[in-house]
Parts: C-alpha cells; structure tokens; sequence
C-alpha cells in the first residue's frame, strides 16, 4: 500500500506557480520579450534556468546576463511571496495534509524551486511534513525522477510505496520516470498522464485515492 506522500508546492499547495509567471512576465516586459500566459504553460514545473531559456528563445546573451537576468526575476518572485500566510493554501489543502499525517502516512515536499522551504514555512505546514526536496537537492530537473527518488530517500521509502502530487506535465511524467503513482491536480491536457487527474484538493481523502489506485487499505 501506499506509504508516503511527496507533495509539488507550486500550483499544488498553494497559487505561487500564478506569482512565477508573474515574476517571468515582468522580466520579459523589461526585456522586451515576447510572453503571455499561453508561453507560460510550456514553463510550468520547469526550472528556473530552462524557464529563462525558453522565454529568451534564439537571442543570445552571456552568462553573466542570463545571471542577472535569473536573479532579477527571483527578486521578484521573492517580493511576492513576502506576504505569503496559511490563508494562501488552497481548499482543502490543510485537510488532505492533516488526514494523511493521522493515518500514518510519510509527507515529503518535492519541489523544484529554491524557495520552497521558505513559501511552506510560510504557509505554516512546516509541522506536517517530515521531508523537504527542493531546488537545491538535486542536478537533474523533472521530468528526470532524480528530485522525487531523493524525496522517497529522505523519507525512508522505496518509489512504488510512493504517490506524487502535481500540477505540471513535467512532474507527472518525472514521477512515472521514478516509478512512483500520480496525482495530476489540473485539466487532463497538462496532467492526463497521471493515474487519478482531480480538478483540485476540495474533498480528497486517503481511502478514495487507495481505492482509486487499486491499493488496499492497511
Ligand atoms: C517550480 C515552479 C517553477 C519554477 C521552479 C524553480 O518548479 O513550478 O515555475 O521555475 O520551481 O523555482 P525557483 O524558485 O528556484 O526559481
Ligand atoms: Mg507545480
């Protein structure tokens, strides 16, 4: 059965994956390049060094501006989560947490941004999880399985004792990389390659998803 939950932070917890397009689309504004919400699909889950790559595209610039350019826009995500409270988690976000904490199961984070230890202190859940994977745990970025191998490790548990929980296609499929179950939170067109696709957290509770996997209770 499962044992272990490894939560994505952005778009899943809470709407910070909404304050990373914003931070991109402020950049590309001042930068003069070509963005909108429709690029930003292609972006979501992805790493702040390949998200930077994909919004500059063909123009060339040196490391030391792709550095800076990295940099201003972390300013900017950094600026808007600074009023982060547990208010911001989304609906049914502290009851799934709690209930699973109560039956038993391990909660790892597995996000690939470098402030995800700072937005779930934020959010006041630090309490309910017993693992943070983040952005600086890891080389490879999702879809490779690296991040949630490392967040299982960290929890003491083998990958198939193991359920994802994401927003963005590139974490769905860095949790099959990892042989782990999935939970897709969004439209079927970003997450319809995980196991159970749920339009969000409202109601979600352990035995349905058991039941939904095919796993039996223990
Ligand atoms: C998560 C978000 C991405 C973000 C990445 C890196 O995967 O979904 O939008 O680019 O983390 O975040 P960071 O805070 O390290 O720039
Ligand atoms: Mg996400």
């Amino acid at each position: 059965a499962i044992q272990g939950f490894i939560f994505d932070v952005d778009g899943v917890l809470t709407d910070t994956a909404e304050y990373h397009y914003r931070a991109w689309q402020r950049l590309a504004d001042e930068e003069g390049l070509p963005f909108d919400r429709q690029a930003n699909e292609a972006l979501r889950g992805v790493s702040r060094r390949e998200s930077l790559m994909h919004i500059i595209g063909i123009r060339q610039y040196s490391e030391a501006q792709l550095q800076a350019m990295m940099e201003r826009k972390n300013r900017y995500y950094v600026e808007s989560i600074a009023t982060i409270t547990p208010q911001n988690l989304f609906p049914g976000a502290i009851e799934l947490l709690t209930e699973l904490r109560q039956a038993g199961i391990k909660i790892a984070i597995g996000s690939a941004s470098k402030n995800a230890r700072t937005v779930i202190e934020k959010l006041g859940i630090g309490n309910l999880v017993d693992a943070i994977a983040d952005g600086d745990s890891v080389e490879a970025p999702k879809p490779a399985p690296d991040l949630f191998l490392y967040a299982a490790q960290q929890i003491g548990l083998e990958p198939d004792r193991c359920v994802v929980v994401e927003d963005a296609t590139v974490g769905v499929r860095a949790a099959i990389a990892a042989g782990m179950r999935s939970i897709g939170i969004g439209p079927i067109t970003r997450v319809g390659a995980a196991d159970i696709v749920l339009p969000n957290l409202i109601g979600v509770h352990l035995v349905d998803l058991q039941a939904q996997l095919k796993l039996a209770p223990e």
